[in-house]
């Protein structure tokens, strides 16, 4: 076993088998999802080393061929780490020495594990929130189609769960449009945020060669760098978080719709039905269809605030690298791997939920107008306190002549029924889209299945 680690030293004794494994943990595993982010930046570096002539131009191009191969072996699924390596950095390293000999011992120069899961974890970063910009457009760009296809349906708007006044499931739609339009962007400017590179900030303290970090950073896609070694090292997990956080924005409107549509389903309410293929069944109640899928989106929210939460607990440590940090890793994947794949059954949902006109009319009960018709007194002049006293005092009164649809056409303060402008959302959309990268502008392309 000796030499068996990156950091073995000839002679030392070998350490402790149980102590490895347990300081290893789920590591090996989670890097095969970071595997060609770290190739991406693997050869950037070994680049890097080219132009300040640590390497030469043909130790160079092998490197670069022998890190080509091992991604395309990656995403054929033939190369992954597994229990003997400590983590996916020493499975690399290890790869590119069986296929390089003493070039491959090369590769570590002037890099320290520490920038090198830095720069794996922030291209997997930019990427998720890549997707998570274009999975919160695509449930805004659903739910502004279901705004525009009903946009007159009545349903009640309701304060406290109690029926306040006639609204309509165009504005209801387009409260989750607009939503999801502001997470999208928000993952699009942290992506923005975070975008700089820790390559060449070594263990925290920099090293003793002029790393082109700006050219690293540039041949990654990086906007620019993290200026400070020791700043890189402690933004560890900072980002992390940010990110997740971003993620939880998302994960909250969309418990926040899921609970809606588990109340709409409900034979009391009777509002809304999702198709059969999107229910499940009881094992002793063949009555029943089941609405799982929404409880099961709901619940996501939580394990991106657990996530987050773990995160920013880990990071009540001093200054430098420590060990507690690689604990980051795991509920970040956890929450990007459970909210994108939530973020995206949900545009597929959004576009086969069923409405119920006639139930949504019938809970459109006539007190619901008196908002209204205090309104409309004191447009005239009337002290609006007074108004409101007196249509309190006549409640049934407002059942005269309910008109829920000229109640609505009639709602035009700005956003409201009679003026969805569901456009100025439409263009707020359009302008994300044009934003987000290119499909393929990925350092490193499609990351491998987990
Ligand atoms: N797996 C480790 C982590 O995620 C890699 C860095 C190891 N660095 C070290 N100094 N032991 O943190």
């Amino acid at each position: 076993m000796s030499g068996h680690y990156l950091w073995s030293k000839t002679g030392g004794p070998e350490p402790d088998i149980e102590m490895m494994a347990f300081l290893a943990a789920d590591d090996v595993r989670l890097d095969r999802q970071l595997l060609l982010y770290d190739i991406a930046a693997s050869a950037a570096h070994a680049a890097g080393l080219a132009r300040i002539g640590v390497l030469d131009a043909g130790e160079a191009a092998a490197v670069k061929q022998a890190l080509d191969e091992l991604a395309a072996a990656c995403r054929a699924g033939r190369f992954t780490c597994s229990a003997p390596h400590e983590d996916g950095h020493s499975a690399l390293e290890q790869a590119l020495v069986e296929k390089l000999g003493a070039l491959g011992r090369k590769i570590h120069t002037g890099r320290s594990r520490n920038d090198q899961v830095l720069a794996t974890i922030r291209l997997y970063l930019k990427d998720r929130l890549a997707d998570l910009a274009a999975a919160c457009l695509a449930v805004a760009e659903a739910a502004l189609e279901r705004a525009a296809a009903d946009p007159d349906l009545p349903l009640p708007g309701y304060t406290h769960l109690q029926r306040a006044v006639p609204s309509s499931l165009g504005l209801w739609w387009a409260s989750y449009a607009e939503a999801f339009i502001d997470d999208g962007e928000l993952a699009h400017l942290v992506r923005a945020h975070l975008d700089r590179s820790p390559l060449g900030s070594a263990a925290g303290y920099g090293v003793n060669l002029p790393l082109d970090r700006d050219g690293v950073a540039a041949e990654l896609g990086f906007a620019g760098v993290i200026h400070n070694p020791l700043y890189a090292q402690t933004g560890r997990g900072k980002f992390e978080l940010l990110a997740v956080q971003t993620l939880g924005q998302a994960t909250l409107d969309l418990r926040r719709l899921a609970w809606d549509l588990s109340l709409y389903t409900t034979a009391e309410f009777g509002f809304a039905a999702l198709p059969p293929e999107w229910t499940t069944g009881s094992s002793l109640m063949p009555n029943k269809a089941n609405p799982d899928i929404v409880e099961m989106l709901r619940a996501c929210h939580p394990t991106v605030q657990a996530a987050a939460g773990e995160i920013e607990n880990l990071l009540a440590l001093p200054g430098g690298y420590h060990r507690d940090l690689q604990s980051t890793k795991a509920p970040l994947l956890r929450a990007f791997g459970r909210g994108l794949a939530a973020l995206a059954l949900s545009a597929r949902l959004v576009t086969v939920v069923r409405f119920d006109r006639a139930a949504m009319q019938a809970a459109v009960t006539p007190e619901m107008l008196a908002t209204d018709r205090a309104i409309d007194q004191a447009r005239t002049g009337t002290p609006f306190r007074d108004a409101y006293r007196a249509t309190a005092g006549r409640l049934p009164a407002t059942a005269a002549g309910a008109d829920v649809a000229a109640s609505l056409a009639a709602r035009v303060s700005p956003g409201a029924c009679g003026a969805l402008d569901l456009d100025g959302l439409r263009h707020r959309a359009a302008g994300l889209r044009r934003r987000l990268p290119s499909r393929g502008s990925s350092s490193a392309g499609a990351p491998p299945a987990p």
